[in-house]
């Protein structure tokens, strides 16, 4: 029974929702570990469409258990709203647990998310405007408000007023703001107190005596590799642990407990937000991507920007994150085009790089070194095994899993649930 992580490999949204409700009643427990409600993540099942943002996709399988880990920032208007949501729809909510280590997005740091990128202009991230970098910054400031800090209202007044202390300087003498009081946070933190509590835990417990217990648990990421904070596209990424190494931190369990890895990514790349992206279409295909694979932010409705395949940046996936299988989404999308290129090196002004630049000046330089696949227009929608698939298309999945070093385990070939093939159990 075994513990398997589930995490983006490009820059976000290459279907970890999908492939971790995919796995569905077969899971006991279904772990968010990083980020919080930046993410977004779509499931559709049958005639319906979740839109999830800080609710494990798990939540959608009956009989698992979501949980909400120490590693995520909760912001608590938005998880009653989707809790709420789910529940009008029949979904059943009453299993979820939250860590009671997990820190909260108190309503400053939207405000200060915001301003920090209206004053960076040029320089700007393109956060999604949660909070989420202003929070991890006060968690590693230690100057954070956490769960368990929401039953005491003494303490939870303190570290507010400690908070506020440094947080009103800059909201009112750098920003020019209105400075936030201190009594409306408190009473409006407090204001979801009892709610939370049933469903607050000491989650590293539960999920070791799980594992103990020999139970299946998948660990299940937002963001992504290429917006990890150590080894993403500094700056221009989230501020939390996207890969494999903060399931240990952001759930509370060893890395010895994990037994795989899985990379998600898509059969091209996608990237919302400024920064670097060296496959980038700028042209008509990009356009034709987008609106093929319907290339538009779950969170911010933003288009995503769209680009080849990079092959460079799975290889780095597969390094970083240790990758034991990748689930390969969106094949369907590249059905009706004559070639398609595949990025398989970068040239940094004039030099040949098979593997990521340690220099983020030389990836902002790097040019893709393309290779092109002979295309097939047949519909893979209804394909559920390789064979299935066109001649061209299995070529190209073959390249792709020759290239990139990881076995690429499922195909997705549309956006339903039952929609993928699958060549080898992610959960054996
Ligand atoms: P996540 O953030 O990684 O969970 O991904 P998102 O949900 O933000 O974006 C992925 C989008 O692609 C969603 O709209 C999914 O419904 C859709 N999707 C996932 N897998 C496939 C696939 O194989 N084919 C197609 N056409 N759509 C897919
Ligand atoms: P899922 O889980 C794609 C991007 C934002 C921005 C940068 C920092 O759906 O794959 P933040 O608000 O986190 O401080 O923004 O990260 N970003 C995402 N891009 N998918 C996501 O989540 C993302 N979460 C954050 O666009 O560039
Ligand atoms: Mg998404």
């Amino acid at each position: 029974m075994p513990a398997v992580v589930v995490l983006g490999a490009q820059w976000g949204d290459e279907g970890k929702g999908k492939a971790t409700d995919q796995l569905g009643s077969r899971v006991d427990y279904v772990v968010k570990f990083n980020g919080g409600n930046n993410a977004g993540h779509t499931v559709v099942v049958g005639d319906e469409k979740y839109a999830l943002h800080l609710l494990p996709s798990g939540i959608l399988s009956p009989g698992c258990t979501p949980v909400i880990g120490n590693g995520v920032v909760v912001d608590l208007e938005v998880l009653f709203q989707e809790l709420d949501a789910l529940s009008s729809r029949g979904v059943d909510i009453s299993r979820l647990l939250i860590s009671s280590s997990a820190h909260v997005i108190p309503s400053y740091n939207r405000t200060l998310d915001k301003v920090t990128e209206r004053f960076l202009g040029k320089r700007q991230i393109g956060t999604t405007g949660r909070g989420i970098g202003p929070t991890y910054a006060d968690k590693m400031s230690r100057v954070g408000i956490r769960i368990s800090d929401l039953f005491d209202e003494k303490i939870l007044r303190e570290k507010v007023e400690g908070a506020l202390e440094q947080k009103n300087q800059i909201l009112v003498k750098v920003y020019n703001r209105r400075a936030a009081d201190v009594d409306a946070v408190v009473s409006e933190l407090r204001s979801y107190a009892d709610r939370v509590r049933p469903m607050v835990a000491d989650t590293s417990l539960v999920l070791n005596q799980a594992l103990d217990a020999g139970k299946t648990l998948v660990f299940e990421a937002g963001q992504a590799t290429m917006l990890d904070v150590d080894h993403g596209t500094y700056p221009f990424v989230t501020s939390s642990s996207a890969t494999a190494g903060g399931v240990c931190t952001g759930a509370g369990i060893g890395p010895t407990r994990v037994d795989r890895v899985v990379g998600v990514i898509k059969a091209y790349t996608t990237r919302v937000g400024e920064g670097p992206f060296p496959t980038e279409l700028l042209d008509d295909m990009g356009e034709h991507l987008r609106k093929t694979g319907r290339e538009y932010g779950v969170t911010t409705g933003r288009p995503r920007r769209c680009g080849w395949y990079d092959a460079v940046v799975a290889r780095y996936a597969g390094r970083v994150n240790g990758l034991t299988d990748l689930v390969l989404t969106k094949l369907d999308v590249l059905t009706g085009m004559e070639k398609v290129p595949v990025c398989v090196a970068y040239d940094v002004d004039g030099v040949r790089h098979d593997e990521m630049p340690v220099d983020q000046s030389a990836f902002h330089h790097a040019k893709p070194i393309l290779e092109e696949f002979d295309g097939w227009w047949e519909d893979i929608g209804l394909c559920r095994t390789f064979e299935d698939l066109p001649v061209n298309a299995q070529r190209y999945v073959l390249a792709l899993e020759e290239m990139s070093g990881t076995r690429i385990s499922a195909i997705g070939v549309g956006a339903d649930r039952e929609a993928t093939i699958v060549r080898h159990d992610l959960l054996d």
